[in-house]
């Protein structure tokens, strides 16, 4: 396994395995690696020539009040994850090497990106989409694997390879869980322990929503009421948004027809934490 921080080194590189006629697959993360990750890597090594993992933790996609400097990081047992999971080359720049100082080009989903977490965090897709495309840019991948806990980033994603017609396949990983239901995240490593202990609220809410709409609840209304109302017996959690929208558009819906997506985000004292669930009608 190779690590390259360089991104010229990391382009000719990637140009000439494209070059030779070999698949690359990307995983992109900011690292501090945990399982979900890991199923990415592994769904990406089953039909890739090459895997590549980058690591990077995107300064642009952090708000000024946001945790950036605080978010956990741990670069030897991220290699030693990568290496055991048969990954091929990892990348991990440093900031000033992705970014000119003088940076003035940023790509800009103007549509789902206002809603859900943009509407709490504003600048962060547009962070997240300019660090893909470059990434996209300089790995050359085949295809690129992203967990569908962001659902909102994948679906932009997803919008923006459409929209600029960038060559990448996206494709997607499910939620992976700890065992009491609580969404694996990096950030859940923050978390005290009161506050792990509640943090399965927002996998309660989703239960309770889910087994609503399966017993033929479709008022979206009712339906978020039941999540706020399970999130409210955890006194730590403070809501930022529960809400259920089309799935291909973010909008709100009133009725569940069409799929829907109940997206879910929640701050704790230490960790703001985001779940989701679709509801197909
Ligand atoms: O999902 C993440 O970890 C990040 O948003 C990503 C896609 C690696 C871009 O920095």
């Amino acid at each position: 396994m190779r690590t390259l921080r360089d991104p010229a080194e990391m382009q000719s590189w990637a140009l000439e395995q494209r070059r030779v006629g070999h698949s690359i697959g990307l995983v992109p993360t900011m690292g501090f690696l945990h399982d979900g990750h890991l199923s990415l890597v592994k769904k990406a090594r089953a039909s890739a020539d090459l895997v590549c993992v980058s690591i990077f933790v995107n300064p642009t996609q952090f708000g000024p009040n946001e945790d950036f400097s605080t978010y956990p990081r741990d670069w030897e047992r991220d290699e030693a994850l990568c290496r055991q999971a048969g990954v091929d080359l990892i990348f991990a720049p440093a900031p000033e090497a992705v970014y000119a100082a003088d940076a003035s080009v940023s790509v800009v989903e103007k549509r789902l990106a206002t809603r859900l977490c943009g509407a709490s965090r504003p600048g962060h897709f547009e962070g997240v989409c300019t660090v893909v495309a470059k990434l996209f840019n300089l790995t050359q991948p085949t295809f690129a694997v992203f967990g569908e806990k962001d659902a909102q980033q994948l679906r932009i994603i997803r919008r923006m390879v459409r929209d600029l017609n960038i060559p990448v396949e996206i494709v997607s990983g499910p939620i992976v869980r700890e065992s009491d239901g609580l969404a694996m995240s990096s950030r859940n490593a923050r978390l005290r322990s009161d506050e792990r202990g509640q943090a399965v609220c927002l996998r309660r809410a989703l239960d309770t929503v889910e087994s609503a709409f399966a017993r033929g609840e479709r008022s979206a209304d009712a339906l978020r009421s039941a999540a706020l109302a399970e999130i409210a017996r955890a006194p730590l959690a403070r809501v930022d948004y529960v809400d259920l929208v089309d799935d291909v558009t973010l909008e709100p819906v009133s009725r569940i027809e069409a799929p829907v997506l109940c997206a879910l985000a929640v701050h704790f004292p230490s960790a703001r934490l985001i779940d989701n669930a679709v509801l197909k009608g």
